[in-house]
């Protein structure tokens, strides 16, 4: 049951609903789980219909309840497309950069996105696998030049290797944070004329994190 407490009863300031998107077998469930359990498995089931799962962050002395809702990328398993988008602050748009197809099907999932959610919603475009550097498909520029036009940030993680994920997921926390703060203090001030919306891009370079420790290739373009 989900009420205004968390695992430790402490107060829960906000819950934020965030949405995975994108084909089949890019890793969408691995990156969920690794953010919210920091678990991963190579023989991952393709999901069937809808699941979500829940992470309690602390962001600016506040207590965060990230939702993280999960689909089948696979058609005959989605659930009914504008409820899972309903109420969603955040996006996570995951490709598997060993997988140009599901790259360029990006666009028709940010299309879907768009046609459903919030036009103030957070997407993070995400090229999944980096740990297998050697096989890429998308270069990074590729996808970087894709999130710029689109207003989208953007990281390559490895829910493998645990490589950008907290990041990744913190990133957009703290960016739908700063949304609704900003708009309450616009409310406050009477001045909230409806154009607070999120402006501007930030493209997170590759690389800058690896919570495994270990060091090597991963999300490198070469
Ligand atoms: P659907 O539920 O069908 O939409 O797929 P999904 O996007 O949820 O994919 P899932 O998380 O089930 O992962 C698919 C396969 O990719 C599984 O075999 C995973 O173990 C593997 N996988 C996921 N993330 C990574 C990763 O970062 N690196 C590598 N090498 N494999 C991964
Ligand atoms: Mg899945």
């Amino acid at each position: 049951m989900s009420n205004l407490y968390g695992d430790y009863n402490q107060k829960i300031d906000y819950v934020f609903k965030i949405v995975l998107i994108g084909d089949s077998a890019v890793g969408k469930s691995q990156l969920l789980s690794r953010f919210a359990k920091n678990e991963f498995s190579l023989d991952s089931k393709a999901t069937i219909g809808v699941e979500f799962q829940t992470k309690t962050v602390a962001l600016d002395h506040k207590t965060v309840k990230a939702q993280i809702w999960d689909t089948a990328g696979q058609e005959r398993y989605r659930a009914v497309t504008s409820a899972y988008y309903r109420g969603a602050v955040g996006a996570m748009l995951v490709y598997d950069m060993t997988k140009r197809q599901s790259f360029d099907h990006m666009a028709t999932w940010l299309d879907e996105l768009r046609g459903h959610a919030d036009k103030n919603i957070v997407i993070m475009l995400i090229g999944n696998k980096c740990d297998l550097g050697s096989l890429r498909a998308v270069p990074t520029e590729d996808a970087q030049e894709f999130a710029e036009r689109e207003n989208l940030f953007f990281m390559e993680t490895s829910a493998l290797e645990a490589t950008n994920v907290d990041t990744a997921f913190q990133t957009v926390l703290t960016e739908i944070y700063r949304f609704f703060s900003k708009k309450s203090l616009a409310a406050n001030n009477g001045t909230d004329n409806g154009n607070s919306g999120i402006k501007g891009i930030k493209i997170v370079v590759p690389n800058q994190e690896h919570d495994t420790g270990r060091k090597g290739g991963c999300c490198r373009s070469s």
